[in-house]
Formats: structure tokens, C-alpha cells, sequence
């Protein structure tokens, strides 16, 4: 299982589709199209939002999974995308039944509320996911068996929009929306989205039970997960590992291993905490150098140094097992790099991260700083070939979070990869064992 250990955009795309050649199903468990998940294969680029990046291995199934929340244009854009780009998705992409929908209200509302005064502003990818998860708990949520079903979605659309064009109107004063119009639209979608849709639960346990292996394929990161992360700016679903469970109806048991994928340092898109943030020249140096740019919505990412109290956090969270540390080449110019080794409040050191957002603004973090090594590292697949400073930096990453580092990645590509030894003898271990 890969999950983010950060604020999302660790390079999970890239890390799942170095590991899905081992797996013969990756499944996404949790959020929406507000992911986006780059992966480069000799020079190609391809960014998944919604659709799991396994599906750029023939071989390998994909599943969007019921804890997803589904757009089905955004869905039929990207398998429109991918087909014409020659990538396999008929016959090996599935998508829960029980996956909810985002409808056009839902963007209309998050529009709306995020502008609207007094509301505090989350800075979201205006995708409509946090609407669409309120009104899957709220159980007024629309799945995609219902999206099937004509009958019941011409029903559902007419008394949801008129509900929701009443609340948009008397808080927002939004301009309504058309029930019809979005009826003939979506039943249209309904027919294309029909023959990917099936009970996934059953294809996952299935799959299992007859000795396959699964990648899930975590989207957001631990720090936006809608419990753990820094409430209220945080995503509105389970992002870190637990997730899992509940997104696709496997059980706890079948998780045999988790591995958490942290940046050499850190980003954040969107408002809320940041402890380590660099707001200064260097913070700026590393956008151009790591090109951090938002993949969805384009947006600078803001920029800092590794947090290791939160990766330890990230840790217990997650129960992880193996860290991968990618975007290790951003690093290369720098003569030394701080990382945070500690956070102190009134001058006492603590482990805990705060439960409020207000509770990071007491935070002042302890850093070390280590040697940089001022050698390229772009590219580099062998562990031994790397800069001894780079080498040292990474052991200090393993030493202070206890976790064990699988790999590292030097680059964007497919191949800019360093894989430890150990890490896939153990992962051929787990898939056997699953
Ligand atoms: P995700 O959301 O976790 O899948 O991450 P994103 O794809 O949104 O963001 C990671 C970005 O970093 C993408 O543009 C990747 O192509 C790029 N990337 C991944 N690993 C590396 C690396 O090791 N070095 C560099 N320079 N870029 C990387
Ligand atoms: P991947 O999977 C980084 C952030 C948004 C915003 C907050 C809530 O590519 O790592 P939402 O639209 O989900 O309601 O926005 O969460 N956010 C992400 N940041 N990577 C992501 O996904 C994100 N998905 C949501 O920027 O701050
Ligand atoms: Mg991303």
C-alpha cells in the first residue's frame, strides 16, 4: 500500500508505477480528480487523476474503488485521454458501484462557500469533492449503480437540484441550475461509464483469495487525510492507510505492508499549517528546481524543508513500514540542507502534532542543518553511486524516523530510480504471502 506521508504530490504516481510491474492489481481507494499523478515513461508523460496509474501496465487491472468519489465526465475525459494516448482500459479499468458521484452542484456550492465571508477558505481544487463526501454521509449522495439507473437518477437529479439550487440561492445567491439539462448530460455519461462499472469488492477479494497481489494506490497525503491531517485544511476523505479498507471493502488483515512516500523535503498546495515552509529565495530556488507547480490546478506549491516530527506522525498514522524518498535531485545545488528535527511549544520539545490549525502557529521548529553534496544526482540508479553526502542525508532520514528506507527516487522517469535490495525481497515476500 502506498500512501503520502506529506501534504500530497510526493511522487506517488511515479513510485506506483515503478512497483505495479510486481502487482496484478492497483486499486485507488480515496479521493477524487482532485489528484493528479504524474508519471513519465522514456520521456512520456502521462497525469492521472481519477484512474489508477497501473493502468499503464497491460498486464496490470485498475480499480477506482468505493470510497473514491467519482465525476463521470472528468472519468470519460481521462479514459478519452488514455485511449487515444494507446493505453489498454477496456477490460481491465473497474469502478465500484458504490462509488459516489460529484454532480455539478456540488461544484456550484464549493464555488460558492469558498468565496462566501466568514467561511474559512481551504483553498480547494474546486472539484466539488468536499460537497460530494458531505452528501455521501449526509446520505442524500448519489452512487454510480444509481447513475445506471435511469429512472432513479431523472428522480434524484430533479429533487437534488432543486434542493440545492434553494440553499445555493438563499446563501450564495448562485445562479440555479438546470435539472433537465444535467439529466440528458449525465444520462449520456451514465451509458459510456456502464461497462467499466461492477461490484469491486468482490473483484478485490476475489483477486486475493485466488493469490493475487494489490497495490492500493493512495491519493492526497497523511497531513490532508480528514482525521489526521491539519484539520480543517485537509481533503474530505481518509487519505492515510486505514483508508484503504473502507475504499475498497477489503479487509484490515490483507494489508500486509505499508510504504510511505516522502519528498527529500516538503510541499503544500492550498492555505493551513506548514511548519517548515521557506517562503524566502531558497523556498523559491526549490519550486523552479523540483517544478513544483500543482498538476490539477497548476498552482505554485509552496515550498519547505524536510519535517521529520511530522514524518514520525506520518508513521504511527500510517503504520509504515518502508519510506521511499523521491525528488532527491532537487536538493543537488544546495550547500547544506536544513530538516526539521524537532518542534517545541513554550520552549518544551513535543511529539504531538497540534489538533488545531492554531496550534501550528506556536510551533517553532529545531533544525540541523547537514551537508549538501553539490553533485548531480539526476538520474542515479544505484544507491552506491550516490554522493557520499547524499548517502548520509538519507541515513539520517532513516535514523531519526525509524522507518527503513526502499527507495529513492532521482528523477521523474520511470528508470531515475534507486531500489534497495532488501525492499524487493521483502515486497516479493508480502505479494507472495497475499
Ligand atoms: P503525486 O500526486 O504524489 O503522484 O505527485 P505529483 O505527480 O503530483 O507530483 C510529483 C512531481 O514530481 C511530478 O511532476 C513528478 O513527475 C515529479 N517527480 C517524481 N519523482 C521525482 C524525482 O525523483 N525527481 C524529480 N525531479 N521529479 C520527480
Ligand atoms: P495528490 O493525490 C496536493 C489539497 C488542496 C486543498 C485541500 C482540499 O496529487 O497528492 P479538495 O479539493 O480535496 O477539497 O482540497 O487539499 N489537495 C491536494 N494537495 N495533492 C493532492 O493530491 C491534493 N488533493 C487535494 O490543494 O488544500
Ligand atoms: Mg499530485
Amino acid at each position: 500500500m502506498i500512501v503520502g506521508a506529506q501534504w500530497g504530490d510526493e511522487g506517488k504516481g511515479k513510485i506506483v508505477d515503478v512497483l505495479s510491474e510486481n502487482f496484478s492489481v492497483v486499486a485507488r481507494y480515496a479521493g477524487g480528480h482532485n489528484a493528479g499523478h504524474t508519471v513519465i515513461i522514456n520521456g512520456k508523460k502521462f497525469i492521472l487523476q481519477l484512474v489508477p496509474c497501473g493502468v499503464l501496465r497491460a498486464n496490470c487491472r485498475s480499480v477506482i474503488g468505493n470510497g473514491v468519489v467519482l465525476d463521470p465526465l472528468a472519468f470519460l475525459k481521462e479514459v478519452g485521454a488514455l485511449r487515444e494516448a494507446g493505453v489498454k482500459v477496456d477490460g481491465n479499468l473497474f469502478v465500484s458501484n458504490r462509488a459516489h458521484v460529484i454532480l455539478p452542484y456540488h461544484r456550484m456550492i464549493e464555488l460558492a462557500a469558498e468565496n462566501a465571508p466568514g467561511r474559512v477558505k481551504i483553498g480547494t481544487t474546486s472539484r466539488g469533492i468536499g460537497p460530494a463526501y458531505e452528501d455521501k454521509m449526509g446520505r442524500r449522495g448519489l452512487r454510480v449503480a444509481d447513475l445506471l439507473d435511469l429512472k432513479l437518477l431523472r428522480k434524484h437529479i430533479e429533487n437534488a437540484v432543486r434542493e440545492k439550487n434553494m440553499i445555493a440561492h438563499a446563501l450564495f445567491n448562485s445562479e440555479p441550475l438546470d435539472a433537465d439539462k444535467m439529466y440528458a448530460e449525465y444520462a449520456q455519461a451514465a451509458e459510456k461509464v456502464a461497462p467499466f462499472v461492477c461490484d469491486t469488492a468482490v473483484l478485490l477479494n476475489d483477486a486475493l483469495k485466488s493469490g493475487e497481489s494489490i497495490l492500493f494506490e493512495g491519493a492526497q497525503g497523511t497531513m490532508l487525510d480528514i482525521d489526521h491531517g491539519t484539520y480543517p485544511f485537509v481533503t474530505s476523505s481518509s487519505a492515510t492507510s486505514g483508508g484503504a479498507v473502507i475504499g475498497t471493502g477489503i479487509a484490515p488483515t490483507s494489508i500486509t505492508t505499508v510504504i510511505g512516500i516522502t519528498k527529500a523535503y516538503c510541499t503544500r498546495v492550498g492555505e493551513g499549517p506548514f511548519p517548515t515552509e521557506d517562503k524566502g529565495d531558497t523556498g523559491e530556488n526549490i519550486r523552479k528546481r523540483g517544478n513544483e507547480y500543482g498538476a490539477v490546478t497548476g498552482r505554485p506549491r509552496r515550498t519547505g524543508w524536510l519535517d521529520l516530527p511530522l514524518l514520525r506522525y506520518s508513521g504511527m498514522i500510517n503504520g509504515t513500514s518502508w519510506l521511499v524518498v523521491t525528488k532527491l535531485d532537487v536538493l543537488d545545488d544546495l550547500a547544506e540542507v536544513p530538516v526539521c528535527v524537532a518542534y517545541r511549544i513554550d520552549g518544551k520539545t513535543t511529539v504531538e502534532a497540534p489538533a488545531q490549525a492554531s496550534g501550528y502557529e506556536r510551533i517553532e521548529c529545531v533544525y540541523q542543518k547537514l551537508p549538501g553534496w553539490k553533485t548531480s544526482t539526476q538520474g542515479v540508479t544505484d544507491y552506491e553511486e550516490l554522493p557520499k553526502a547524499a548517502r548520509e542525508y538519507l541515513s539520517f532520514v532513516a535514523k531519526e524516523t525509524g522507518a527503513k528506507i526502499g527507495m529513492i527516487s532521482t528523477g521523474p522517469d520511470r528508470d531515475h530510480t534507486i531500489l534497495m535490495d532488501r525492499f524487493v525481497t521483502s515486497l516479493k515476500t508480502a505479494a507472495q504471502k497475499a
